[in-house]
């Protein structure tokens, strides 16, 4: 039976809703942007900087993450790395992308949002007319730093809008709660961009209601958490509310003690819109792929399951009626 979900996972049309484009780079490639940008990392080797990998919380993940992607200075370095990651899905039947990325971070370090913009959307061109892989690119306000800051950031944007399909919100969850950024997003909401921002991961169901009725989010990243509350599933079940839900980053933050009592079977079979990311592939051992055949290998999940997973990628992706249709018949191909 697995070794059918296996191939079914491998052979079927995949979107990817929820990565971080730098929680795609890898310790080579530090390593590489470090000596062609002339940077001294603390870490000696590869071995050395892998060993940092093991984390108790989602903060002492962040602490990593932001001191890997200070390698990250030129229009190549964001062209490289967004380049490396769809080199990578491709090769898993990944057809549509969602990605992240988070500006202030690079901001602080000098790099203008032109810089940025131009080496990853560059790449996603490219990887649209060369791999067939479409994409929308979401910018992520960082929730540690300050409303100001967000605001500040949105400013910027608002000269970029054209390269910029949604906003989300991302960092330290507990203690900087949604509310913290409504006027924010009610100022993103008046750009029509769609909205989606990591709630419930590591902090309770009242931020996952706070993104619901303060931020008016079109998706919820993450949203373990929602599972305390009843009220809270029956709603997002009543508004078919996307949740992406990311099984290797739960098991490495320490959201789930490990994957045989990860929630995902019991969210699908509560009606919730479940889809599978892979969040920052390149810290929590594996990409889009490498998730599906985890939960496969660990929770009771059925073929049935896992067609309604790829369905649900595409249903919530920010795409055309048209293309949604046309990728949801690919997908019942595969399971007819
Ligand atoms: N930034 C990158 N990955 C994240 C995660 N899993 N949660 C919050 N912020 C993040
Ligand atoms: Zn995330």
């Amino acid at each position: 039976m697995n070794s059918e979900l296996l191939h079914l996972a491998r052979i079927m049309p995949k979107a990817e809703l929820h990565l971080h484009i730098e929680g795609s780079l890898e310790p080579e490639m530090v390593f590489k942007l470090a000596r062609r940008n002339q940077i001294k990392l603390t870490y000696a080797t590869v071995e050395e900087l892998k060993a940092a990998y093991s984390f108790n919380n989602l903060q002492e993940f962040l602490d990593v993450y932001y001191a890997g992607m200070s390698v990250l200075l030129t229009e190549d370095d964001f062209y490289d790395l967004t380049w490396a990651y769809l080199k990578k899905v491709h090769d898993e039947g990944v057809v549509h992308v969602e990605i992240f990325f988070d500006p202030q971070a690079h901001l602080e370090r000098g790099v203008p949002l032109g810089i940025q913009l131009a080496g990853i959307q560059g790449a996603l061109e490219a990887g649209k007319a060369t791999l067939g892989i479409s994409y929308r690119l979401i910018l992520s306000f960082l929730r540690h730093l300050s409303e100001a800051s967000a605001l500040e950031t949105l400013e910027l944007a608002r000269h970029h809008l054209d390269r910029l399909d949604g906003f989300g919100l991302d960092s330290s969850e507990t203690g900087h709660p949604p509310e913290k950024f409504a006027r924010v997003f009610a100022e993103c909401k008046k750009l029509g961009k769609p909205i989606t921002v990591h709630a419930g991961e590591e902090g309770p169901p009242e931020y996952v209601w706070q993104a619901l009725d303060l931020l008016k989010v079109d998706r919820i990243d993450h949203g373990n958490r929602a599972m305390e509350d009843e009220e809270l599933v029956e709603r997002l079940v009543k508004e078919g509310k996307t949740l992406t839900v990311c099984p290797l980053s739960n098991l490495s933050l320490a959201v789930v003690e490990d994957l045989q009592k990860h929630p995902l079977v019991e969210m699908l079979n509560k009606g919730l819109k479940v889809t599978l990311n892979s969040d920052d592939p390149a810290y929590f051992g594996g990409y889009l792929l490498a998730n599906y055949q985890a939960v496969i290998e660990n929770l009771p999940l059925t073929r049935d399951h896992l067609h309604q997973l790829a369905r649900n990628a595409f249903e919530g992706a920010w795409i055309s009626e048209a293309e949604k249709q046309k990728h949801l018949a690919d997908v019942d191909a595969v399971f007819s």
